[in-house]
């Protein structure tokens, strides 16, 4: 399958897209019931469907004790004056039956609803996390391990997810890059739309689709030194070109809702930014749907320092475009004295709640207020043995191999001796990763029951946990080398806990902790063949004794079936084919670290020269690049060929390549194509992604890989914000990461230049 959304992307690259406007979705009396509505609803019912508030009529993520409100008598009432319009953060189908009964039963005007939540990785059934998942370079399977999440999310009772998060993250001490797909903006703009895709589905008014939410408008992934809620300072060509495209390419494949970012750009917290929420959202990037506030976030425009007061945040939030205030209660506290006194027009207030009561209607909310809320559904869909597969097979090829000196794959009939090392050997805490809050807790399959369940001997699998994650355990180095010494081959399971990634986790350091490396360091020295599976939320910076493990993997979080899925690929049953969606650096202080950085004036292009763009303690380059994962194939690149060397400025050229998989086994490769700018009128990156293809193919064979260029891939963002292409020389590479690859040029053509 190729995959090439081109047009998606040009468009979200230069801003234009056509959009399903919600309006458009609805029938010509849905628009009129909308109307009608409006001229019915008090300003305080205006306010009541612009506020969502933690869900207390089924709490599972406990509300906020300052903000929220706490039991469910309590909330019934403000949904019975419609003072609330959408509950966040329950499931379960018997409580939203409750909620929505009141809402349209017995409050005034009977509006629905919405019910929304968090399900970023899954509901129940746990998948890998976004990071991992990017990891498959495949948006197909993005697509479907979110149409099952979809599936189960809305049979437990929600109507919209807060994801997918598509924020651009290159710097790894930041906590979130584990929701997100990464350090580069082409391959998160094709996870962006095909995780939108997956989540809603083809047809909106169906009880399964699942609203999408991409977040965090915008640039949230840029907070300076990665500090989670940090301040963005930021150029406008890097807001535009790396940060926005992601948010265009969902917003094309149809996501309806957004969330402005906690973070400030600029000076300006996103929250209360008109010229970011509504001139350039929703009057250059034609967003036509509803804007969220993050939790409490116009609440927190007062400790920014912007905003006076709560009345004074709510006044800045619903200025700025924010149409639906999460959490904090302010808009319903303050937007009708707000209009009351003129400091809010009241039509804008009304865009806002006709923009949210057009999402409800294009869901079919008004039609069938109980659409998602069937307990025979929620039995038979929450959960569903089924969905286990796809979580195994996307956790298998989530997996990146980043090194391997002959060792695996391991061999069962062997039935060799295994010591399993480090505290995620045996441990079912820390297989979910951050957002699992709906998972049962426990029942994920560990390392040490993968291992067993794989081996013909599992007697053969010794487990030492060695130490804790963060702290050393009495005597555990000691028992962990005696295992090790008794054992053929040793694994050692080493990382991050569940919770060292994710929201309000950024780290300075993103090393395996002290303790971990210890451990390694001891159990390496004995000299046995060991194999590394790392467990995070972000890359990590790699030293001594894991670094020089004859096999690495990077297994982040998997979910449900993690054990399973590592064994299939220690055993062989699978074919590794991740590629890394984050660069991993030689050391933390290298970060923020992403493959398509500048040249600068000084690049280093022998290491033994000095006043170069270089650390003293480590060069620039990665330890383990973007893109780059080995498989157990052995795959080459060759008969890289041009259609043409003159790329005109309406016609394409065409790439063609032919990849050999030159080993024994079947497996998958991911052919990448990168591009320079030689010169530009802005200095443009050393690389940039812009096509990928994944390619099966069984021992011996070969396949001729397309891929077709023209101008609009070679735009940027130029002077005074213009989408342009400049004529001139490019380098073109078609490899199997970001750092290596088989070289070409070709040249772009000015319009007049093939007039003449
Ligand atoms: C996070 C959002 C999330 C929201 C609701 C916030 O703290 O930043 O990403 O959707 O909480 O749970």
């Amino acid at each position: 399958m190729s995959i090439d959304r081109r047009s998606v992307l040009a468009a979200a690259l230069a801003g234009v897209f056509t959009l399903p406007l919600p309006r458009r979705a609805l029938a010509a009396a849905e628009v009129e019931r909308v109307d009608a509505l409006i001229a019915r609803m008090t300003v305080e019912e205006k306010a009541g469907q612009m506020t969502c508030l933690t869900d207390s009529f089924r709490p599972y993520n406990p509300p906020n004790p300052q903000v929220g409100i706490q039991n469910e008598r309590q909330l019934a009432d403000e949904v019975r004056k419609g003072r609330v319009g959408c509950l966040f953060n329950g499931i379960g189908v018997a409580g939203a039956r409750r909620a929505q009964q009141i809402a349209v039963k017995d409050s005034r005007l009977g509006i629905p609803l919405l019910f929304a939540g968090d399900v970023i990785h899954g509901l129940r059934t746990i998948f890998p996390v976004p990071i991992a998942e990017a990891a498959t370079f495949d948006p197909a399977l993005a697509e479907r391990t979110a149409r099952a999440m979809a599936s189960e999310a809305t049979a437990a009772g929600l109507h919209l997810t807060f994801a997918p998060m598509v924020d651009v993250a290159r710097d790894q001490r930041w906590g979130r890059v584990v929701e997100g797909a990464g350090e580069d903006v082409y391959l998160g703009s094709l996870l962006a739309a095909a995780r939108v895709r997956g989540f809603q589905g083809r047809d909106l008014r169906r009880d399964d689709s699942l609203l999408a939410c991409p977040k965090h408008f915008a640039a949230y992934g840029a907070v300076a030194a990665g500090l989670e809620y940090g301040s963005v300072d930021i150029s406008e060509e890097t807001l535009r070109e790396t940060h926005l495209p992601p948010f265009g390419s969902a917003f094309a494949a149809g996501a309806l809702t957004t969330m402005a970012a906690f973070s400030e750009i600029n000076g300006v917290p996103a929250t209360a930014d008109r010229d970011l929420l509504t001139d350039l959202l929703r009057g250059e990037m034609k967003f036509r749907g509803f804007v969220f506030s993050d939790y409490t976030a116009d609440e927190e425009l007062i400790a920014h320092g912007f905003a006076e007061d709560e009345r004074d945040a709510a006044r800045l939030a619903v200025l700025a475009g924010v149409d639906m205030s999460m959490q904090s209660g302010l808009y319903i506290r303050h937007i009708p004295d707000l209009v009351k006194s003129g400091a809010v027009p009241m039509e804008t207030v009304d865009v806002a709640v006709r923009r949210i009561l057009y999402v409800k209607t294009a869901i079919g909310l008004f039609d069938n207020p109980w659409r998602s809320l069937n307990e025979d559904m929620e039995k038979a869909r929450v959960g569903a043995p089924a969905l286990q597969a796809l979580s195994r097979e996307a956790a298998a090829r989530s997996i990146v191999l980043l090194r391997n000196e002959g060792l695996l794959p391991l061999d069962p009939a062997k039935g060799q001796k295994i010591a399993l090392i480090g505290p995620f050997g045996e441990d079912r805490a820390n297989l979910y990763g951050p957002w699992a809050f709906y998972a049962e807790k426990g029942k994920g399959v560990d390392v040490a029951a993968g291992l067993r369940a794989a081996m013909p001997d599992p007697a053969q699998l010794i487990v030492a946990k060695g130490s804790e994650i963060l702290g050393p355990i009495d005597g555990g180095i000691a028992q962990a080398v005696e295992a090790a010494q008794a054992a053929d081959i040793v694994i050692l399971a080493l990382g991050e806990s569940q919770d060292m990634s994710g929201e309000a986790q950024s780290r300075t350091v993103i090393e395996i902790p002290p303790p971990q490396q210890a451990l390694a360091q001891a159990v390496t020295a004995i000299g046995k063949p060991v194999i590394v599976l790392l467990r995070h939320g972000r890359a990590l910076a790699l030293h001594d004794g894991v670094a020089n493990a004859q096999a690495i993997l990077a297994t982040w979080f998997l979910g449900s079936q993690t054990g399973h899925a590592i064994a299939d690929i220690l055993f062989g049953r699978e074919n590794p084919s991740g590629k890394l969606p984050v660069s991993f650096p030689w050391e933390s202080g290298q970060e923020p670290f992403f493959y398509d950085r500048k040249s600068t004036g000084r690049p280093v292009v022998d290491s033994n020269i000095e006043y170069k763009a270089r650390y003293t303690t480590t060069d620039n380059s990665a330890r383990f690049p973007f893109g780059h994962g080995l498989s157990y194939s052995e795959f080459v690149l060759d008969n890289l060929k041009l259609s043409d060397t003159a790329l005109r400025w309406d016609r394409a050229i065409e790439i063609t390549t032919r990849l050999t998989n030159k080993g024994k086994r079947k497996g998958s490769e991911v052919v990448q194509l990168y591009i320079r700018d030689r010169v530009a009128s802005r200095t443009r990156p050393i690389r940039e992604l812009k096509r990928i293809e994944r390619v099966t193919l069984g021992p011996g064979e070969s396949k001729t890989v397309r891929f077709s260029l023209s101008r609009t891939d070679l735009q940027f963002v130029g002077s005074g914000n213009r989408i342009i292409a400049e004529p001139g020389a490019f380098d073109l590479w078609v490899g199997q990461s970001s750092t290596d690859g088989l070289h070409a040029q070709f040249t772009l053509y000015a319009a007049e230049a093939v007039a003449r």
